[in-house]
């Protein structure tokens, strides 16, 4: 008879994830089986459930992150890799070139079965040892943030010496990563919020100056004290893109890697080609990001921003949190 595990499924978009037990995966030869110790949510997980997201599989098990311990390797795997705790690269066949991803790119977690599950089966290729100074908790948080986040800041905004760098909405999980990778290289760095609170936290994890995004005049004050900025890492697209527009100094460069706050309304293209402003997209990373984001967590012994630790059982109360971005930092899922 098949080994059988809880896991959150989601019964279909729009309706809450499921926790139900389905017959243990089975790795193939190039695949290993890991029972996860901890997940954690990404607001990716989030827009699937509630149905807005492309190519939704029902029956799905949800989450792209986790650590776990190697329990079982297909038959083309060293079989020195079981008993070892492992974290894993969620960005699945992203292909041969650096700069984009091929067609065949998909994240753990829709339509393959992901992480919110006691197993689950990844190829050998996408697993890593974790940094050793995390802990299981900080190490499950690091994938699909900190490679969208390494790859938005250094691969695609590759900012100089000296640069001023922006992060806006800096409660998100994306956002705080990047804040922590901004401290290896800059001391000159805003963030905006929604939030003083969570202003007043960035400033102690090193953000150099916050503004709420909420008042109108924010960029404003951006450009009377800073006179610009260099380089922004977006996840909010929206109505405040115009002002982003605004405050890059000529030769910014603005990348984009989410549309929480939905559709930019109208933009001066006058102002970004007289600046020669550079608007970049940004989506997750390939195998170089996620390997060179985890040389520069354990050279510097970066720590991720944990905010709150949920059950499998309580899943659902975890996305609506992140739902209702009262979160700062990233939301664990124990197993
Ligand atoms: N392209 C990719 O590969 C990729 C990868 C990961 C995530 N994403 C996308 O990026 C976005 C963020 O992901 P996440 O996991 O970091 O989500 P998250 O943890 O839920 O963060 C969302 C944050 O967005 C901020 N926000 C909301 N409205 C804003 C606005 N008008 N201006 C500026 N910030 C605003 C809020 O910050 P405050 O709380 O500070 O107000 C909120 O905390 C999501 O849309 C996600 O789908 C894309």
């Amino acid at each position: 008879m098949a080994q059988v595990m809880r896991a959150a499924v989601l019964p279909e978009p729009g309706k809450p994830l499921i926790i139900k037990e389905v017959a243990v995966p089975e790795p193939g030869p190039t695949q290993m089986l890991i029972k996860v110790l901890y997940a954690s949510v990404n607001h990716r997980d989030v827009w699937i459930q509630k149905g807005l997201y492309p190519g939704i599989r029902r029956g799905v098990i949800l989450g792209s992150d986790c650590v776990g311990i190697v329990e079982k390797v297909g038959s083309e795997v060293d079989s020195a890799w079981v008993g070892k705790k492992v974290i894993v690269n969620p960005g699945l066949e992203w292909g041969p070139s650096r700069e984009v991803q091929s067609p065949s790119f998909h994240i753990l977690g829709n339509p393959t079965d992901g992480t919110f599950a006691e197993y689950v089966v990844v190829p050998a290729e996408n697993v890593y040892q974790p940094p050793l100074h995390l802990s299981d908790e900080e190490a499950a948080v690091l994938p699909l943030a900190g490679v969208t986040a390494y790859r938005a800041l250094f691969y695609r905004g590759r900012p100089q010496q000296g640069n001023t760098i922006l992060i806006t909405g800096i409660g998100g999980g994306v956002a705080l990563m990047a804040l922590k990778m901004a401290t290896t290289i800059t001391d000159k760095i805003i963030v905006t919020s929604s939030s003083l609170q969570k202003i007043d936290r960035a400033l102690e994890l090193g953000a150099t100056d916050g503004y709420l995004y909420t008042h109108d005049d924010w960029h404003k004050k951006i450009i009377q004290k800073w006179g610009g900025v260099d380089v922004v890492i977006d996840g909010a697209s929206g109505p405040n893109i115009p002002q982003i527009i605004d405050i890059l100094n000529p030769g910014g460069r603005l990348v984009i890697y989410g549309q929480t706050a939905g559709k930019i309304p109208q933009l001066s293209t006058a102002k970004v080609f007289w600046r020669h402003l550079n608007i970049l997209g940004s989506t997750m990373g390939s195998p170089s990001d996620f390997e060179e984001m985890l040389e520069l967590w354990n050279a510097h012994k970066l720590k991720p921003v944990i905010d709150r630790l949920y059950s499998l059982d309580e899943i659902n109360e975890a996305f609506e949190w992140m739902d209702n971005a009262k979160q700062f930092g990233k939301i664990i899922i124990k197993i």
